[in-house]
């Protein structure tokens, strides 16, 4: 059959997007056809780079083309993406497209462990990503990513003062610990916790962003309030051990972003230091805190396990001495990888196929 670009988007119909259920043509992810004699070319654009069915994806696409047309032809197809929103510009950071909370229950979960793991592998992929440290009372972003000593500059812009967030591993970073000696942070109580909070939405000069991660404090404070008030919130991560005490935790936390008239959807389940494997012993697994408990978490409150992530001394050591685990080669830089790939896939069901988060109005 001679190539046309209709019988090429023809033929590029019969691929499916195996998440949203649709075609890629009535997707418009087809896009820079090109077509010479014995040559053809187009993109797909995904609705994410770190998307873990880039490879499947791209198969299925030669699969069809190779159907239809003559092999003599060569396809050079192009896997590119451009995240998705669910997003209306509003007046607040609209160059941010996705914005998520990571949250815990109890606190020593290893809720920013994720988040700056989470953080490095969506930027490996490509994705522009920042994290927004809202643990005011106990910030520890500036130390897992090496940069405790740095100091935001500030650019006056239209008159006011914008803070320029710190770029680490090609994440961009605001956190309390730039502004203020750790140890002052503690005594800071609600009402300032909160406007410190949203200096670091309003004043922050973020550049484009596909993905901000914001790493909330433990449990359920003025904070969380303070963030689904101000900005909507794409989706809620929520981080726990398999130990009973802490998802016990972690159900308030569920609680606390489905309840109306908050209604922030639950992208995921993060169950961290699932298990144990002795280096000697690398076939074994030792179930510290119980077994499976994330996972059964996740399917009692019908929501997405993203990943389990073991215990293991190199990731607590790489936390502490400034670079996530994620940016060391292995089998946890692989995990990591995983989760984030399992996150923006959630973020990019979810932007098909939900309603948009409102602000909340929460009159106190
Ligand atoms: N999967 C893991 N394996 C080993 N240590 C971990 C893991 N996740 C977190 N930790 C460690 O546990 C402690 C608490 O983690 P942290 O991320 O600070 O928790 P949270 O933010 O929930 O309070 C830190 O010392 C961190 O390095
Ligand atoms: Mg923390």
């Amino acid at each position: 059959m001679a190539i046309t670009k209709k019988a090429l988007l023809k033929a590029l119909s019969t691929v499916q997007d195996p998440d949203l259920k649709q075609d890629l043509v009535t997707l418009d992810m087809i896009k820079n056809i090109k077509i010479e004699a014995k040559k053809v070319s187009f993109d797909v654009v995904l609705t994410t780079p770190a998307c873990p069915l880039k490879e499947l994806i791209r198969k299925e696409c030669e699969n069809a083309l190779l159907e239809t047309f003559d092999n003599a032809v060569a396809f050079l197809i192009n896997m590119t993406s451009n995240v998705t929103t669910i997003r209306d510009k509003g007046p607040l950071i609209p160059q941010v497209k996705n914005i998520i909370a990571v949250a815990s229950g109890k606190g020593g979960v290893g809720k920013s462990t994720t988040t700056a793991n989470l953080a490095v592998a969506l930027a490996k992929t490509g994705a522009k990503v920042g994290i927004i440290d809202a643990d005011i009372f106990g910030p520890s972003i500036p130390t897992m990513f090496n940069c405790e000593n740095e100091q935001p500059a500030v650019k006056v812009e239209g008159g006011r003062n914008m803070i320029i967030p710190i770029k680490q591993y090609s994440v961009q970073l605001m956190s309390i610990g730039f502004l203020t000696p750790a140890e002052n942070a503690v005594v800071w109580r609600g009402p300032m916790a909160s406007s410190a909070f949203k200096q670091f939405i309003g004043d922050t000069k973020w550049n484009d962003l596909d993905y901000l991660l914001i790493d909330l404090p433990p449990g359920t404070s003025d904070i969380h309030l303070t963030l689904v008030q101000t900005l909507p919130v794409t989706g809620a991560v929520i981080v726990t051990t398999p130990q009973k005490v802490a998802l016990a935790d972690a159900q308030k936390g569920l609680a606390m972003f489905k309840q109306p008239p908050i209604n922030v959807p639950v992208l995921g389940i993060v169950e961290n230091m699932a298990f144990f494997t002795p280096e000697e012993l690398p076939n074994s697994k030792y179930f510290i805190f119980g077994e499976e408990g994330g996972a059964k978490f996740a399917k009692k409150n019908k929501v997405p396990l993203l990943g389990q992530i073991p215990i293991v001394q190199s990731i607590r050591e790489s936390s502490d001495n400034g670079y996530p685990a994620v940016m060391t080669d292995g089998i946890i830089a692989e995990a990591y990888m995983q989760l984030a790939a399992e996150l923006a896939r959630q973020v990019a069901i979810r932007n098909a196929k939900k309603d948009k988060t409102q602000v909340i109005e929460v009159t106190v």
